[in-house]
Parts: C-alpha cells; structure tokens; sequence
C-alpha cells in the first residue's frame, strides 16, 4: 500500500535527544565515560507522602473509571496554593488540569487561532512554545531575546503590525533554556502591551520554584489585569519531581479556561483520580522539600559555573530554572560542533543551543542534573580533555 502522511510530518526531522541518546548508548557500550546533562528531568525523588496517596487511591477499583472531571478537593488545594504562594485569588472556573504543560502547550492555540493566526513566540525558546502552535496550524512569529537585554522581551523590537495582527503571546519566564528571570515590572509592561493590541497571553510558570541567590519566583497572575489578558500554566513537574505523573494546570481568564475545557472534553475524560489524589497531597502537604530542591539546584549551578571559570569557560549563567547558559568557550562558533566535540573529549553531553532557535546558536544548555561532587568531576573531565 501507498502510505500518504500529512505534510507536516516533513517539517519533523530526528530530535537531538534521541541523537545524543544514540551517542550515549555507543559510548557506553565502549565502556567510554558519559556525564549526561542534556535531558531535564529532575533526579530528584517525589516526596514519601505524594507517593503514598497515589499508591493508596491506586488501590481502590472505583479510581479506575473515567475521572471525566476535576475534583473539588484538587481545585480547592490549587486555589490554596495559588493564594498561599502568591497571593492570587481564583475561582473554580479559572482553573482546568492538562496532562502536563507540554501537552497544554501543544494545544492550546486549537482554541485560539484560525489556521494562519499569529502567535508570537521566543527565540531562543522551550521547542513546544513554536512547535504547539506549528501543529495547530498557527502562524508563529518570533519575537527576539537578546543578552545585551537580559533575554528580556523588548516590545519595541515587535512591529507595530505584527502586534496588531498577532491573536496571542507565549511568554515564560524563569525561562529554559536561558535561564533568566523577569521582574514584576517586566509583567505590567507586559499586560499593557497585551491589551493594547488585544493579544492573549499565554505564560508558563514551570520553574517559579526553581530559583537563586535569594529570590523568589512570582506569577503572571499577581499582576493587576494578567486575568482580563491571559493564562498562565503551572506544573508539578519540576516542583515536586512529577515529570512523568503528568499533572498541570491552565489557570486565569475564565473564558480561555472554559473554550479549552470545552476543546479537551472532545480529546480527554479526565486525569488519572491517583494522580489527581498525588497532586492534592503534594500541594496541601509539606512543602520543605521544595526548598530543599532549590537549594541543591543552586549548588549545583554554584559548582559548574565557579568551576568552569576555574578552567578558563567564562560566562555561564543561570538566575533559575533547572538549567544553565553558557556562551560557546573561546574559539568555538558552533554550537552543535561544540557540543559533539565535547562528548567525544570529555563525555560530557549538553544541547546545542540553535535547537531552541537561531539566536541559540553560539551557547549550550547545561541541565543541573548532577550533585556537586558530580559537577567537580565533570569540569576536572573538561580540563583533562583539553578542548579550551
Ligand atoms: C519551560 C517548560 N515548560 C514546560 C515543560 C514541560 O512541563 P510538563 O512536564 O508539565 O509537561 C518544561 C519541561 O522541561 C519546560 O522546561
């Protein structure tokens, strides 16, 4: 048979994570050293007590139907939180669950945009917030962050048509993969932005726990207006160590939320009531263990960069997130040639940064996946290599 696919399938070429996937498995069959700080995935453990509620509502038959909805007992503990951790109100129509962020992102300009609408999105940016848009037939447009601006949006570099044309924003900040933060301000001048050229915003807020030297990440929501303009999404992923329950919420103007939970009835009945259960006893429960996570991030970040700059790699960054930027080392210009250099010198694996888009390219992203006894071993492996 004659197997015709869609044409978009042409524009999907193999991820880099499955490239270096495949580099690791040689290497490692050759009994070669791997220091893998590519992927993003906490190595962290979920706390006892989120484990013990899934396992014990996993074990009643009834939890096995469809969930079809939210349970008030969840929606009341995301309110909680919302309010306790950054002192914004919401009602039970302003918060609907996703199978993780990913997925929301994946689809919420379905609900948004006719095909050929305008989405601005970051460059450099997290792969989902073009991709998303890209499979819903959206048109997506970039809108540039710079280094010389902190990777802080500039609303006078978006043309006054494009802002016009535009049917809605991604923004997010603590940001991955540049690993920055925006002020409260940078959130007002957003919203006035937003409404003057009547542009939804759509904000992740996957790392607001996740973030250093004495700060402490806010919400798009606490801004005065972020409900009439947008929504923002927040994950259990990264701040409770969550990533592959896949529980995370949509949360802020109620008729976003409602048109999305309208589209998701057609997809989705409902998550998982174990998972649903897990996510109630991470947010109610105690939350030290955040802290604690943060705190081992920021070690760790602490580590690579005094160290690199011990060996003469200057200039990385990371103000939050689980992640790091760093400019390419001296002498280096390509990104992907550096980062297939350095693995097979030293084993050490991070992303090219031209993967999160063309302004990416001449730094790579460094997960913060390794102790700090492991971040000194991986920078002595740098220095032995020679590559600087
Ligand atoms: C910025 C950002 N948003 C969303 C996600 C995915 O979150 P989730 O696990 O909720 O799909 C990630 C994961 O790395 C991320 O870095």
């Amino acid at each position: 048979m004659d197997l015709k696919f869609a044409d978009r399938m042409e524009s999907f070429k193999e991820g880099i994570f499955t490239t270096l996937a495949n580099i690791k498995a040689e290497r490692l069959k050759a009994g070669k050293p791997v220091y893998d700080l590519s992927v993003g995935t906490p190595d962290f453990l979920p706390e006892k007590h989120v484990m013990d509620a899934l396992v014990e509502a996993a074990k009643v038959p009834e939890n096995y139907k469809y969930a079809i909805v939210d349970s008030d007992e969840m929606i009341e503990a995301v309110k909680a939180w919302y309010k306790r951790r950054y002192n914004v109100e919401l009602e039970k129509d302003e918060i609907m669950s996703l199978y993780g962020s990913q997925e929301g992102i994946s689809r919420v300009a379905l609900t948004i945009c006719n095909p050929g609408d305008i989405i601005l999105t970051p460059n450099p940016g997290y792969p989902v917030f073009s991709m998303g848009p890209m499979l819903n037939d959206a048109k997506i447009v970039y809108y540039e962050l710079r280094e010389e601006n902190n990777y802080i949006i500039d609303f006078n570099s978006i043309p006054e048509d494009v802002a016009k044309a535009a049917k809605a924003i991604l923004v997010s900040y603590p940001a991955n993969p540049i690993c920055r933060l925006a002020p409260k301000s940078f959130y007002e001048e957003l919203v006035a932005w937003a409404k003057k050229y009547n542009v939804i915003v759509l904000h992740d807020n996957a790392y607001s726990e996740i973030v250093y030297d004495g700060k402490t990440g806010i919400s798009f929501l606490s801004v005065e207006g972020a409900k009439d303009v947008g929504i923002e999404f927040n994950s259990l992923s990264k701040t409770y160590n969550l990533t592959g329950a896949r529980i995370s919420f949509a949360l802020g103007n109620e008729k976003i939320i409602s048109q999305f939970k309208k589209l998701r009835s057609q997809i989705d009945y409902g998550i998982f009531t174990p998972v649903q259960k897990a996510a109630i006893a991470a947010l109610n429960g105690p939350q030290d263990s955040v802290e604690k996570n943060r705190k081992e991030y920021e070690a760790r970040r602490n580590a690579i960069r005094d160290g690199l700059e011990s060996i003469g790699w200057k200039g990385l960054v990371s103000e939050g997130t689980m992640f790091a930027w760093a400019p390419l080392p001296k002498g280096y210009t390509n990104s992907h040639d550096f980062v297939l250099e350095l693995i097979d010198k030293a084993g050490v694996f991070c992303v090219p940064g031209d993967e999160f888009g063309s302004l990416g390219e001449g730094y790579v992203r460094i997960a913060l996946v390794k102790n700090v006894e492991e971040m000194k071993e991986i920078v002595n492996a740098i220095k032995q290599s020679g590559i600087l």
